[in-house]
């Protein structure tokens, strides 16, 4: 399975040095994608695989702060997050955008890992799957079929992410079957409050490629107990 990490906007340089021996002294069969801060990729020097947590739209040149999927691959960043809903929420980031990021990752051989989900009055007004679907399809406008496969997409209801509260197996289920619909080669990961005790509720879909975690990827102790129950 792929285990994403994304450590958001936390861990100092201090931290993150024991934080990461810690991470790589756990024994898992796992593919763990560790998603750092950028100033901790550049302190990574890891056996790990890494993920940045976004990417500039441009190319290297005058964008003030940004950082670009080129200089993204030359630390050796395997995969990047687009799309994330905090992103969104915050930086006012647009499906468009995130169709340019995505364009520029596969451009240079890192994978998307592409965030869609509905908030809760979304999912109250029952919009769920037409939220989803203009996410997803303009995200990937003008992908080649090819690449389009290469995308992996995480299902993270934004009602969800650091609540405790996660949908019902019916709920992820549904919401799978329609990602499939529309890039049915692609894996997709859950994320939303995925801990070592619902681990054993959400491990019964089988449509589960991986999970995205967030607040469980700075506990390690508990990341190790939800690793050992994955199976
Ligand atoms: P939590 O696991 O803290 O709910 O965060 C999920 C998330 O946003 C991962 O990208």
């Amino acid at each position: 399975m792929i285990i994403a990490l994304n450590n958001k906007s936390n861990l100092e340089k201090i931290e993150f040095e024991s934080y990461i021996k810690g991470l790589e002294s756990i024994s898992t069969e796992e593919t763990i994608i560790l998603c750092p801060t950028y100033l901790n990729i550049g302190a990574a020097n890891s056996s790990l695989k890494i993920g940045s947590q976004n990417v500039s739209i441009n190319e290297n040149g005058a964008y003030t702060g940004e950082i670009s999927a080129t200089q993204l691959k030359s630390y050796n960043v395997q995969y990047a997050i687009v799309g994330h809903s905090e992103r969104r929420e915050y930086q006012r980031e647009t499906n468009e955008e995130i169709n340019l990021k995505i364009k520029q990752l596969l451009k240079n051989d890192i994978t998307p890992i592409l965030c869609i989900g509905e908030s809760l009055k979304e999912r109250e007004s029952n919009q769920v799957k037409e939220v989803l679907k203009e996410e997803l399809s303009i995200a990937i406008k003008d992908i080649k079929e090819e690449d389009k496969k290469k995308i992996i997409v995480a299902y993270e209801p934004i009602w969800s992410i650091g609540t405790g509260i996660i949908p019902t197996n019916e709920q992820i289920e549904e919401v799978f079957a329609e990602i499939k619909k529309i890039v049915p080669e692609s894996k997709i990961l859950y994320g939303g409050s995925a801990n070592e005790e619902n681990i054993d509720q959400l491990k019964q879909i089988g449509a589960i490629d991986g999970y995205l975690l967030g607040g469980l990827s700075l506990k390690l102790e508990k990341l190790k107990i939800f690793l050992q129950k994955l199976h």
